[in-house]
């Protein structure tokens, strides 16, 4: 069984791609990363050395679609977690292009094509910002409505709503994610958690958006 991940070379993407090679032993994994600031090769250090021919690497946009069809008309894969993302809520604000290029042209070209190529399972990777801020009702469901409050929210948004259309009109078999922060190895020290503590350590003031009771 070959699996297509996006986005390996990124903090949760390469803590995947250790996982799954390290815990389902009949999986081969192939990672496609452009290598943004956010993917850094390093991350996924001595994989090829403890796991052999079971992973392999394509430098490649997703939004390419020649190159995704061509790796996809190389490999028959099972399914496509799609973790390739621009990620940063900040850079965003300032240059949502990139957000649009890669977050909803690249999620439409991959499910595309997945679908062509007869992928089984698509799994998008989104995140609890497309819920918005929490109100007073304290907690989001599933049937929460989509309020996202920045181009990187909405982008991801939007991506969602491509992939739940797809199963809606295709029957394709999608699933979607939206887990909140998470922190840990291999994580870039822009996002929140690491952010923090570099700078509790320095002792600099920690930067909060609004009153800092946005959850
Ligand atoms: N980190 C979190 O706390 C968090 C929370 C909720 C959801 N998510 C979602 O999880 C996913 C992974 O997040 P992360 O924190 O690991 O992100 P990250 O920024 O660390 O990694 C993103 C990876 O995607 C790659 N990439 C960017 N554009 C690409 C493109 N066009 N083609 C191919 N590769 C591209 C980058 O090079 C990088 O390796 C994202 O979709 C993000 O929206 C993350």
């Amino acid at each position: 069984m070959r699996i297509l991940v996006t986005g390996g070379c990124g903090f949760i993407g390469s803590n995947f791609i250790r996982y799954i090679l390290q815990h389902y032993k009949p999986a081969y994994v192939t990672n496609v990363d452009v290598l943004t600031y956010a993917g850094n090769l390093a991350n996924l250090d001595g994989v090829v050395e403890e796991h052999g021919e079971r992973y392999e690497f394509f430098k490649a946009d997703i939004a390419n679609a020649d190159q995704m069809d061509a790796l996809m008309t190389e490999h028959r894969f099972y399914a496509v977690i799609n973790f390739a993302a621009e990620s940063h809520v900040d850079r965003s604000i300032n240059d949502p292009l990139n957000f649009i290029h890669t977050n909803i042209i690249g999620t439409s070209v991959l499910l595309d094509c997945a679908r062509r190529h007869g992928v089984q399972r698509f799994i998008q990777v989104s995140t609890d910002e497309v819920y918005g801020s929490l109100g007073p009702g304290g907690k989001f469901t599933e049937q929460s409505p989509l309020d996202p409050s920045s181009p990187y929210s909405a982008s991801k948004a939007g991506a969602d709503l491509l992939a739940v259309a797809c199963y809606k009109t295709y029957s394709q078999d999608v699933l979607v994610t939206r887990c909140s922060n998470n922190y840990g190895q291999y994580q870039f020290p822009e996002k929140l958690i690491p952010l923090m503590i570099i700078k509790a350590l320095r002792d600099e003031p920690l930067p909060v958006y609004g009153d800092g009771m946005n959850v």
